[in-house]
C-alpha cells in the first residue's frame, strides 16, 4: 500500500477548464486514472483505446465531469492517430496536453531476446515508440500555439535490463530518446516534453508482464496519477524525466 502523492506547487495554467488533453490508453489503468483527474479539473478530453465497449464505459464515467470525445482504435494505425488530433481541433479548437500512455508488452509471457520474433519487435516499436511520435507530429502545430505539454509514459525497463523485458524495454528506451531529441528540437517553442515512469502498479499490463505474481502490495494507478499532474504543473525546462513513485511514502500501518 502506498499513500497518495501530495506535494509541489501547481502552475494553475495547465489545468484551466476548457483546456484540452488527448490521452491514449485511457479506458483503464494509469491512462484512465490520469484522464479522471484531468476531467475533474475541467479539461476537455479526447481519449482512445482499442476495445470500444471498455472505452465507452470509461467515457461515461469521465463525462460526469467534462466534455469528451472517445474514439476506439489502435494507436499503431496512422489514420487513427490523425483522427485523434483532428477530433481535438474540430470539437474543442485547441490542444494543450498529450499523454502518450497506450503501450504493449508484445507478448505475454515476454520472451527472452534469443526468441523475440521480428513481428513482435515491429509491433513493440510501432506501438510504443513511433505511435507516440506520430501523435506528437499531428498535434505539434496546435501545441506550439498553446505552449503545450507532451507526456510520454515510459518504464524503468528503458534504462535497466531485466530478463524477458528486452523488446519492451528497448521500445521504451527509443521513446525516451525521441523525447529528449524532441525537447532539443523544440527549444524556444514553449512546448515541454516530460518522460514519466509510473513504476510498478496493479494493472492489467503488469499482470500480463508477471503472470501468477502477487501484485497486491503494488499501488493502484489512482494513487500514482496525481504525481503526473504535479510534474506537468511543475515549473521546469523544456525536458523533464520523472519517476512518479519516487516521492510516494510506503504506508506501513
Ligand atoms: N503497470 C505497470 O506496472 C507499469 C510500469 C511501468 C510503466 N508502465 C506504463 O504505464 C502505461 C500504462 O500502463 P497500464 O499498466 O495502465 O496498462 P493497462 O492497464 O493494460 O492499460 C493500457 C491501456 O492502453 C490501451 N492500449 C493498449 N494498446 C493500445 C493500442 N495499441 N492502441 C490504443 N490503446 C491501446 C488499453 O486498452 P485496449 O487494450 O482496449 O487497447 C488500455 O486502455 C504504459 O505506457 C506502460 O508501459 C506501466
Amino acid at each position: 500500500m502506498y499513500s497518495r502523492y501530495d506535494g509541489g506547487v501547481e502552475n494553475k495554467r495547465w489545468f484551466e477548464p476548457g483546456h484540452v488533453a488527448i490521452v491514449t490508453g485511457a479506458s483503464q489503468g494509469f491512462g484512465f486514472a490520469v484522464a479522471a483527474l484531468l476531467a475533474k479539473r475541467g479539461l476537455n478530453l479526447v481519449i482512445t483505446a482499442r476495445h470500444a465497449a471498455v472505452l465507452d464505459e470509461a467515457a461515461r464515467t469521465l463525462h460526469r465531469d467534462t466534455s469528451l470525445v472517445a474514439l476506439a482504435g489502435d494507436v499503431a494505425d496512422g489514420g487513427h492517430v490523425h483522427a485523434l488530433a483532428s477530433a481535438a481541433q474540430r470539437n474543442f479548437g485547441r490542444i494543450d496536453l498529450i499523454v502518450n500512455n497506450a503501450s504493449t508488452l508484445g507478448l505475454s509471457p515476454m520472451p527472452a531476446l534469443e526468441h523475440l520474433a521480428r513481428d513482435t519487435f515491429d509491433v513493440l516499436f510501432l506501438t510504443n515508440a513511433f505511435a507516440p511520435l506520430h501523435l506528437i507530429q499531428q498535434a505539434l502545430p496546435a501545441l506550439r500555439r498553446t505552449h503545450g505539454t507532451i507526456v510520454n509514459v515510459s518504464s524503468d525497463a528503458a534504462p535497466s535490463a531485466y530478463a524477458g523485458w528486452g523488446g519492451y524495454g528497448a521500445s521504451k528506451a527509443a521513446l525516451e530518446h525521441l523525447s529528449r531529441t524532441l525537447a532539443v528540437e523544440l527549444h524556444g517553442s514553449g512546448v515541454s516534453v516530460i518522460v514519466a515512469d509510473p513504476a510498478n502498479m496493479q494493472t492489467a499490463m503488469h499482470r500480463d508482464a508477471e503472470p501468477g505474481e502477487d501484485l497486491s502490495s503494488l499501488p493502484h494507478p489512482e494513487a500514482v496519477a496525481p504525481a503526473l499532474l504535479e510534474a506537468i504543473a511543475r515549473p521546469r525546462d523544456a525536458f523533464l524525466r520523472v519517476e512518479l513513485q519516487s516521492n510516494m511514502m510506503p504506508v506501513t500501518a
